[in-house]
């Protein structure tokens, strides 16, 4: 019942990227940002009851934090509506009837489950760019979705499903989340093939094995943390033209299961190994700037993992790498480090 003063582009981007920061899933729900002013329908709508319209964010209506269990009335002109923190069960195909032009649909921490959530519950929605259910009840992902889509969290669930086709079209779906979840490879195979704009992909917490086949190449972001993956398929981040976060922490890659040049993918600048089963360093590209690899069972430090070849232009680019939680101790370093390692200001043993 409030409106929160940080702007949510503010938070969209810190969550975007910072890393090591966005772990904890920001609870905020700010105004959005620019011309919120500029869509008004003359005349401020009639505000559900037990909901709040601010009178200087007219087309916002938050009804969040109410123990509500159906959706309200919604009045035409609402674009922002927030309804997280009640215990929504289901909704209803004309829910939405007359806001078709509803922009922004903030659902997280509901009782939403897949058999009471209508068929055609969001397809009159015609402008929807955000949805945000996460903290449901849900066993699949949501869907058909608007076209207009740029945002879909659906964290913290039970998805273990997505239809073959649901996200086909959304070619300005630019961020997913899907975080803690119950996905396996087989069942997001392809799902997100047809995403042109998708850049954020959050997969952690689920139950891969594999990693999921038919991901759009225009992925920068790309989270795997805290799933059971073995192992990596040749060339296949290579297939990715502009991958610059990938994060596979605590999987259960071993050596075995990481080909020669896996992870030497010319576009990469982050890259998070930790808490897996590696015995060597795996090699990487010459413009990796954060490495980690803290918790794995290497023995040993190899130059040639960082540089093949060392010239005037040729050397790491690596700032950031960790390598404590291994058996290498600074003895273990080799003597010619710098020749290689030239801007490394830090390197944890
Ligand atoms: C739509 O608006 C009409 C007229 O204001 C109202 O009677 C009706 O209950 C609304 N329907 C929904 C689903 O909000
Ligand atoms: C989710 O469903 C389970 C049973 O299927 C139920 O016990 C639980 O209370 C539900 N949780 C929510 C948040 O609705
Ligand atoms: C995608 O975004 C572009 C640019 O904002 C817009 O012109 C286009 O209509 C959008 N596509 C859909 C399907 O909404
Ligand atoms: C990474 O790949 C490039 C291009 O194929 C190659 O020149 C370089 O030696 C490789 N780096 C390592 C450390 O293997
Ligand atoms: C750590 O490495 C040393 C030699 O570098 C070796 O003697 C020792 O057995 C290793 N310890 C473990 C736990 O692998």
């Amino acid at each position: 019942m409030h409106l929160h003063s940080i702007p949510f582009f503010v938070l969209l981007i810190s969550s975007v990227f910072c890393y090591y920061t966005d772990y904890d899933y920001g609870g905020g729900y700010g105004a959005p940002e620019g011309d919120y002013y500029s869509h008004l329908s003359s005349g401020s709508p009639n505000c559900a009851p037990e909901c709040n319209c601010p009178a200087n964010y007219p087309s916002a209506m938050y009804c969040d934090n109410l123990k509500l269990k159906k959706i309200p009335i919604v009045p035409a002109g609402i674009q922002y509506l927030y309804l997280q923190n009640n215990m929504i069960e289901g909704i209803e195909d004309d829910a939405f009837k007359n806001v078709t032009d509803l922009r922004w649909l903030i659902l997280d921490h509901n009782h939403l489950t897949n058999a009471n959530i209508k068929k055609n519950a969001f397809s009159n929605l015609k402008e929807l760019q955000k949805l945000y259910i996460s903290f449901n009840n849900l066993t699949e992902l949501v869907g058909p979705l608007p076209k207009t889509m740029d945002d879909l969290r659906a964290t913290n669930n039970k998805i273990a499903k997505i239809t073959p086709n649901i996200l086909e079209g959304l070619e300005n779906l630019t961020v997913v989340h899907l975080q803690n979840n119950a996905l396996k490879e087989d069942s997001i195979s392809d799902a997100f093939k047809g995403l042109k704009s998708l850049v954020y992909l959050d997969l952690s917490y689920n139950e891969l094995t594999k990693l999921p086949k038919g991901l759009p190449p225009s992925v920068s972001m790309l989270y795997f943390d805290f799933n059971k993956v073995t192992n990596i398929p040749d060339e296949y981040f290579q297939g990715f033209k502009a991958l610059q976060y990938l994060r596979l922490s605590n999987n259960e890659l071993a050596d075995a299961g990481v080909p020669g040049n896996a992870f030497n993918v010319s576009t990469l600048l982050e890259l998070d190994l930790s808490f897996n089963n590696l015995g060597s360093i795996p090699a990487v590209n010459e413009g990796l700037e954060n490495y980690y690899l803290h918790v794995n069972k290497i023995q040993k430090f190899t130059l040639n993992s960082f540089c093949k070849v060392i010239g005037p232009l040729e050397y790491s680019r690596i700032r950031h790498l960790r390598l404590d939680g291994n058996n290498i101790t600074r003895a273990d370093l080799p003597q010619d480090l710098h020749n290689c390692l030239r801007v490394a200001n830090d390197i944890e043993l």
